[in-house]
């Protein structure tokens, strides 16, 4: 796996998608004042909070009248971007990025654009990433949740080390215009969380609008929703087809008890408890 990987800035990219000149020049991309970014570690519902932007922000998202992946419409800032001309797409920009808070463009700090942060307990995380990376053959994940447990928690994974992103982030969350948001409380009231970032965003949502928005967000809908579910963009994007499974795989809150054996999960606690020390935001495990 770790060849597949490229350390830029200290951050592991993926090395396939990486374009260096882009990156170079990062911290100078013009910020406007209505850019929304969405930023994620990996599988920490990122996909999930495309879909409910775009919901939000498109009519013809919502109402379907025009067929457009979910990922295009709120395109990574990082990965893919190579064909697309941010500077002539029209405000309001969506875009998503798993970046750290030092690699982000120089505007974001100024708070010029609003920022969301989508978090989730690391252990889930950790076993949605497991069989992210087996799903794809290109990938060649670590056979078995021990051997990528130790990569994960080494952070040799796109995204780097996990307590480092959302430390970091939230370390930092004064220089930015922030709104954390948790993967289990989007699960467990997804209304209230979109209510949440509508006021976040200043859009205020008809009912109608907070139904459609709602329905097309659950994770049933998204599962077999072709714009919705990333397997047409990671198609195109790592050129394999899914050995098997889907991206959009379980969706729960968690799952890490079904794959972690009693030790595996303490001595993840242990490091957990000492990485997070002092750290406030709450998380969910099950
Ligand atoms: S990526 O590759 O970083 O963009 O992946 P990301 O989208 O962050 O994470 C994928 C996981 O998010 C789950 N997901 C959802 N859960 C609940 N409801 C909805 N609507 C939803 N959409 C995506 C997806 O199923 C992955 O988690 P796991 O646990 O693997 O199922």
């Amino acid at each position: 796996l770790e060849r597949d990987l490229l350390k830029f800035k200290g951050f592991y990219f993926q090395h396939k998608a990486f374009d260096t000149g882009f990156l170079e020049n990062l911290d100078d991309f013009e910020i406007r004042d209505d850019d929304v970014f969405i930023v994620t570690y990996p599988k920490s519902g990122t996909i999930w909070c495309q879909q409910i932007l775009s919901l939000i922000y498109f009519r013809e998202h919502r109402k379907r009248t025009e067929n457009v992946e979910t990922s295009y419409r709120v395109p990574f800032l990082e990965y893919c971007s190579r064909h697309i001309d941010f500077g002539k797409t029209p405000s309001p920009r969506l875009f998503v990025t798993h970046l750290p808070y030092y690699l982000v463009p120089r505007g974001l700090k100024d708070k010029k654009a609003k920022i969301i942060y989508v978090y989730r307990n690391p252990k889930d995380v950790m076993c949605s990433y497991f069989h992210y990376l087996n799903t794809y053959p290109i990938f060649k994940a670590a056979d078995s949740i021990e051997a990528f447990m130790k990569q994960y928690l080494e952070g040799k994974v796109l995204g780097s080390l996990w307590f480092d992103h959302i430390r970091g982030w939230y370390k930092h969350r004064n220089y930015f215009n922030i709104q954390f948001m948790m993967y289990e409380e989007m699960k467990k009231d997804l209304r209230s969380s979109v209510l949440k970032l509508s006021k976040f965003l200043s859009k205020d949502l008809s009912e109608e609008t907070m139904d459609d928005v709602v329905r097309q967000a659950s994770f049933e809908n998204m599962k077999d929703d072709p714009l919705a579910n990333n397997e047409n963009m990671l198609y195109r994007h790592v050129g394999s087809k899914l050995q098997e499974g889907h991206f959009l795989r379980k969706g729960t809150i968690g799952d890490w008890k079904n794959h972690m054996t009693v030790e595996q999960n303490e001595r993840f606690d242990m490091i957990f408890q000492k990485q997070m020390k002092d750290f406030p935001l709450q998380f969910i495990w099950d």
